[in-house]
């Protein structure tokens, strides 16, 4: 008989089915003649209730085995449960231990802290709160697909090694096959990368959008999903190393449409969410936050707040607090500055336009002002800004004087260059980071806590 997954049965078993499941041991309560077990295979937050009486073949054998950490294949009858909380349980006629834990397993019953979990990565999604994050994450992901089918978007996969910087940051992670023990060298000093293997330095990518611009120029609205490096050395809780993007690029479309399309993707992320993880967002508003679910009904039925950045800077001026890193039109926003404007001032996530053309990339369209580009940033409450995009620059001769003030070499971005010449069109795109997301609608304030492997400084051991 094929097993059935315990979210299935839990739903839908009825008293007189016959069932095999299979799972992992979380708890076990012997008492005189019988034994209580908690499976879980993952599928769900709860487990389900095994009994298992003494008079079961090799009962004795079967107990000295099987305990917390245990892997078990179950075979029994679906009988209503006299417990409470729970509609049905399992009458074990037969138990299969595949593989015992003993003592030393980690995870006995009692709490433990994320962070001494992050030092179980191998283990630590068998948590109930890990077990609900990668759940999430997993919905939030199909809907992330559903989405943009439902709108025509192309999903295009955009390369993950890449010879150019994307951002203009410098922000990124080397990729070399040379010997760097004996690299070749150019007049014995520095290493000659045209003997790499790509014959010049390549990267890791810190963003799929230039890409993505290439392919919206051919299929008018794309999106990329996928995994992007940064090299920041910044050890906080909304920074990884390894994080996965998704980049919606469409032609012809101006940052209005880019902010609707951006609101409008967050509140089906939520309500996809709501719907089909109820029981782990309980969960979480819960044990974890209890601002989860009240944040997830903001999100879907409020339109977010906009202003721009010049608006912005009057209002953290004016706000009777003192901010540590002082507040003037020209400076990057600060964490504290993006709080101040989601959690105080809007109580809502706000979207704050027009930025200094100074401090955002060299492909923002610049504003008639000259001052400003047409960029937007989505700042939610508590983990500040979880989405970054534009309108491009389309007009090749603005572009060339923008990647020039940069400071980056016009000649490799050549091919960029080449969009705005032949059939260039306004166009414009965003960035969410996935992982922030994650953080945002779980309430988990560690980044490191909502990705299975976490890549941070010093940190790749799973
Ligand atoms: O604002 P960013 O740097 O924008 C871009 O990369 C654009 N090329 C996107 C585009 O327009 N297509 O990054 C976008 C988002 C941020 O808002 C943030 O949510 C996330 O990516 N992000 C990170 N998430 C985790 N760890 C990091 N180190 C991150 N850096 C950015
Ligand atoms: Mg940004």
């Amino acid at each position: 008989m094929a097993a059935i997954r315990i979210a299935n049965l839990l739903k839908s078993g009825q008293p007189g089915d016959s069932v095999t499941l299979q799972g992992w041991v979380r708890t076990k309560r012997a008492q005189k003649s019988l034994c209580f077990i908690n499976v879980n295979d993952g599928s769900c937050m709860g487990g389900l209730q095994i009994v298992a009486d003494a008079d079961l073949a090799d009962y004795d054998a079967i107990m000295a085995q099987l305990s917390t950490g245990a892997s078990v294949e179950i075979v029994g009858t679906v009988v209503e449960s006299p417990a409470k909380g729970q509609r049905i349980e399992v009458k074990a006629e037969q138990i299969t231990v595949f593989g015992g834990a003993d003592e030393t397993y980690p995870l006995q019953k009692k709490r433990h802290s994320f962070e001494f979990l992050r030092t179980l990565g191998h283990l630590r999604s068998r948590t109930n709160t890990l077990g609900a994050v990668f759940r999430v994450r997993n919905v939030a992901a199909q809907a992330v697909h559903q989405f943009f089918r439902d709108r025509a978007f192309m999903w295009v996969n955009t390369p993950i090694l890449t010879a150019s910087d994307c951002e203009g940051a410098g922000e990124m992670f080397t990729v070399t096959n040379l010997n760097l023990n004996q690299p070749p060298l150019v007049d014995n000093q520095a290493v000659d990368l045209a003997q790499d293997f790509f014959g010049k330095p390549a990267y890791l990518t810190v963003s799929g959008q230039l890409e993505a611009e290439i392919m919206a120029m051919a299929f008018t609205n794309v999106y990329t999903f996928g995994p992007t490096f940064r090299a920041e050395n910044s050890n906080t809780s909304r920074h990884l190393a390894e994080f996965w993007m998704i980049e919606p690029e469409m032609a012809f479309c101006d940052l209005l449409g880019n902010m609707e399309l951006a609101e409008e993707f967050l509140k089906y992320i939520f309500q996809t969410v709501l719907e089909q993880c109820a029981d782990d967002m309980a969960f979480f508003n819960q044990r974890i936050d209890d601002s989860v679910l009240a944040t997830a009904d903001n999100i879907i039925n409020n339109e977010f707040a906009r202003i721009t950045y010049t608006e912005a800077v009057d209002q953290l001026l004016k706000a009777d607090k003192k901010f540590e890193f002082p507040v003037e039109w020209g400076i990057d926003l600060q964490s504290e500055h993006e709080r101040y404007l989601a959690e105080a001032l809007f109580q809502k996530p706000v979207i704050v336009t027009d930025y200094p053309a100074a401090i955002k990339a060299f492909y923002m369209r610049l504003n008639d002002d000259q001052k400003t580009v047409a960029a937007m940033d989505v700042l939610a409450p508590k983990v500040g800004e979880i989405i970054g995009g534009s309108q491009r620059e389309e007009r090749l001769d603005v572009l060339e004087t923008r990647i020039g003030e940069a400071g980056l070499p016009l000649d490799a971005y050549w091919w960029y260059l080449d969009l705005r010449r032949y059939g260039t069109v306004p166009h414009a795109g965003f960035g969410l980071g996935f992982e922030r997301l994650i953080q945002f609608m779980t309430g988990m304030t560690n980044i490191r806590d909502v990705i299975p492997f976490p890549r941070t400084p010093d940190n790749i051991e799973f």
